[in-house]
């Protein structure tokens, strides 16, 4: 059983945060198991309830971070974010934030197969400040998950300030989610929404700029006009934002599949600012991050949905899908699968717990094309309301007892060229 939850503030006590009115609990909502798409319900669990346990209850909980970072005035603030930047190591390919799926295990994961830095999922300023039990769930990390952006969603100075204290000696930046477009992010008026109220935007990445020791960064979506979006970029820039990462969609444009991000909007930003910038949107497989690197110029990329399903992209392994039919000459099977990856992902699981629900909708999305393959292995795993390591491992084993066999394939041109140190970028 699972309970969803949201928080609403309306725009008058926005204005006036002494006006804000405690949390209310707004819709109640009980799954027995996740649906075959999990995504259709990403709307409500954009927030899931840190009062209610999770039906399949959480393993235990994880390790701490260490590390903070400089000093983030106003003054020379262009130079230091740059600094702070390279002092990472400019990391090129990045894990975007996903909620319940963007957690340590599967950021781990991704790290191991070239990721260079890594998102949180979007966490709750309020909820976050407020509740200890939300705190341990949704945010665990350990020494070895740096560069690591914290993101949170606010729409209050003071409580984004609090909930951020609690995060920056453990993370390399803080993040505002300005991005996102579901529906329970316009109830609860913040993400995407807040594009509606640029005054309030600039008075949380200010107040997170002048009392933070981590620089802040911000995760916007583009205007469907250009003008718009860069005048949007700037003020955060001016506001103290250090890393700015550009979806290159509309708030109106949430379907990824429907929409292609638009790169000449991200390099219209990357070019008006003088502020690191990462790009988001359509990134397949590893020759779209050198595509997307050369044409926007920005700094990084971040893959969402394509990582979700093949955690080793950014290692340049893609799906039988990115390859052409001519194109085998120069791909090969590359000696590991999506099955090979839920594998190492358990075993990440054990060592760095998170909610079975996460772990869940994990097997679902690296093992869907498996599942086409033998759907009653699927609809077993949607039976089992109780899931454990065994069972999971298990359900691997079926896949493969039964002949399932779907490899990924490397590019070999472009390994080479990995391997001989040009990035090509
Ligand atoms: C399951 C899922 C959860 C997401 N959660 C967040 C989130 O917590 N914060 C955020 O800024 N974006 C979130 N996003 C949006 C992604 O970070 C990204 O902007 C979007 O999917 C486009 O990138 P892509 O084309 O690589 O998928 C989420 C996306 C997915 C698929």
């Amino acid at each position: 059983m699972q309970s969803f939850f949201s928080s609403s503030l309306s725009r008058s006590s926005l204005q006036n945060p002494s006006l804000r009115p405690p949390l209310l609990l707004m819709a109640t909502k009980t799954l027995t198991t996740i649906p075959a798409n999990p995504e259709e319900d990403l709307d409500d669990r954009l927030c899931s309830d840190p009062t209610q346990p999770d039906q399949e209850e959480r393993v235990s909980g994880g390790g701490g971070g260490g590390g903070g970072g400089g000093d983030l005035g106003r003054e020379g603030h262009v130079e230091r974010a740059w600094a702070h930047w390279r002092k990472l190591g400019s990391p090129k390919m990045i894990v975007a934030p996903m909620v319940d799926n963007s957690e340590l295990p599967f950021r781990m994961l991704c790290r191991k197969y070239g990721a260079a830095a890594a998102y949180t999922p979007m966490l709750h300023s309020r909820i976050f400040s407020e509740n200890a039990k939300y705190r341990s769930q949704e945010f665990t990390t350990c020494k070895e998950d740096r560069p690591l952006f914290v993101q949170f969603c606010a729409n209050d100075p003071d409580v984004l300030l609090e909930a951020a204290k609690m995060v920056e000696n453990h993370c390399d930046y803080v993040d505002i989610n300005l991005g996102c477009p579901q529906r329970i992010a316009r109830r609860g008026n913040y993400g995407a929404f807040l594009m509606d109220n640029l005054l309030l935007i600039k008075s949380l990445v200010e107040k997170l700029a002048v009392n933070l020791n981590v620089p802040v960064s911000c995760k916007i979506r583009i205007f469907p006009n250009i003008q718009d979006t860069i005048t949007y970029a700037r003020m955060l820039e001016e506001a103290g934002c250090s890393l700015l990462a550009v979806h290159g969609r509309t708030r109106d444009e949430k379907d990824g599949k429907k929409f292609r991000a638009d790169w000449n909007a991200i390099k219209a930003v990357k070019d008006a600012v003088k502020i690191p910038v990462l790009a988001n949107g359509n990134i397949r497989h590893i020759s779209d991050v050198y595509s997307c690197l050369e044409e926007t110029g920005v700094e990084g990329v971040l893959s969402a949905e394509t990582l979700l399903e093949n955690p080793a992209v950014f290692a340049g392994f893609r799906t039988p899908e990115w390859v052409g039919d001519n194109e085998h000459s120069i791909n090969k099977e590359g000696g590991l699968n999506q099955a090979d990856l839920v594998v190492e992902y358990l075993k990440l699981c054990e060592k760095y717990p998170v909610p079975w629900r996460m772990i869940r909708s994990h097997v679902h999305k690296m093992l869907g094309d498996w599942f086409k393959l033998h759907p009653t292995v699927r609809e077993d795993l949607n039976r089992q309301s109780k899931l454990t390591f065994e069972f999971l491992h298990d359900i691997v084993k079926r896949l493969r007892d039964l002949g399932a066999r779907i490899p990924l394939y490397v590019d070999y041109t472009q390994a080479a060229a990995l391997a001989n140190g040009n990035d090509q970028s």
